[in-house]
């Protein structure tokens, strides 16, 4: 019968301290048992620290650090765009670096869906990824260049292509155009394209 007094006892004092200081106000620190992270070791904006030589939390950007945005300041080169429509032409310098830097940036990033060639039959076709573009086709063969490089960075106009802004560069999406362009010239060969002397040699 003691044990039920102690019981009660204990009830009625664990209550009254658990819901019956709610609503009161203090200014005294809480009982912090679960602190839910309230307390972090973590640095404030232009707070000291200890840790770096120059005694400043605040820490410079790594040497080549990509701004999100973009603050190319020609136009043409950041949006694709002359005005309102799209536009032709290399706001790059046109090289053979440039060319293996677009194929070095096409091969890591689109040959998966795209394929080697260009024509669409990447390693994802395989798996079942449908109505990947041919790009060594019409409508891309006929695309302005900023087009183009506007769908790299931007994704395709359905949505079934994801934008590559993220990982690209704006030089570098130029550099994949570039390489693109290289593509389908590859594969819209004619007689054309043979020299003099490789057209003799073929009797053309
Ligand atoms: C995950 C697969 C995938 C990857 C990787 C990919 N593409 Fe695509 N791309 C597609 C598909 C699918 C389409 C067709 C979508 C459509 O018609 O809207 C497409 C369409 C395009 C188009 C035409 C866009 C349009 O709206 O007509 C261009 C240009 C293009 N891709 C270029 C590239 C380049 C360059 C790369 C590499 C930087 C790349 N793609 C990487 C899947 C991919």
């Amino acid at each position: 019968m003691r044990y039920v007094y102690l019981i009660f006892a204990f009830v009625v004092i664990a209550a009254i301290s658990v819901l019956g200081f709610r609503g009161t106000t203090t200014t005294k620190r809480p009982l912090e048992i679960f602190d839910d992270m309230d307390h972090m070791p973590k640095y404030h904006p232009q707070a000291e620290s200890a840790f770096f030589a120059d005694g400043r939390t605040d820490r410079l950007p790594v040497p080549g650090t990509v701004a999100r945005g973009t603050f190319e300041p020609d136009a043409y080169k950041a949006t694709g765009k002359k005005g309102e429509a799209y536009g032709n032409g290399f706001p790059i310098e046109v090289n053979q670096a440039a060319m293996e830097r677009g194929e070095e940036r096409y091969q890591i990033y689109c040959t998966p869906c795209h394929g080697a060639a260009g024509d669409g039959n990447g390693r994802t076709a395989a798996f079942g990824m449908t109505a990947i573009a041919n790009l060594t086709a019409a409508p891309y063969t006929d695309m302005a260049d900023g087009e183009i490089f506007h769908y790299i960075g931007h994704g395709s106009r359905s949505g079934r292509m994801y934008g590559y802004k993220e990982k690209l560069s704006v030089e570098d999406r130029w550099n994949v155009v570039l390489y693109v362009r290289a593509l389908q010239r590859a594969a819209n060969g004619s007689a054309k394209d043979l020299t003099p002397a490789s057209k003799e040699e073929l009797g053309l």
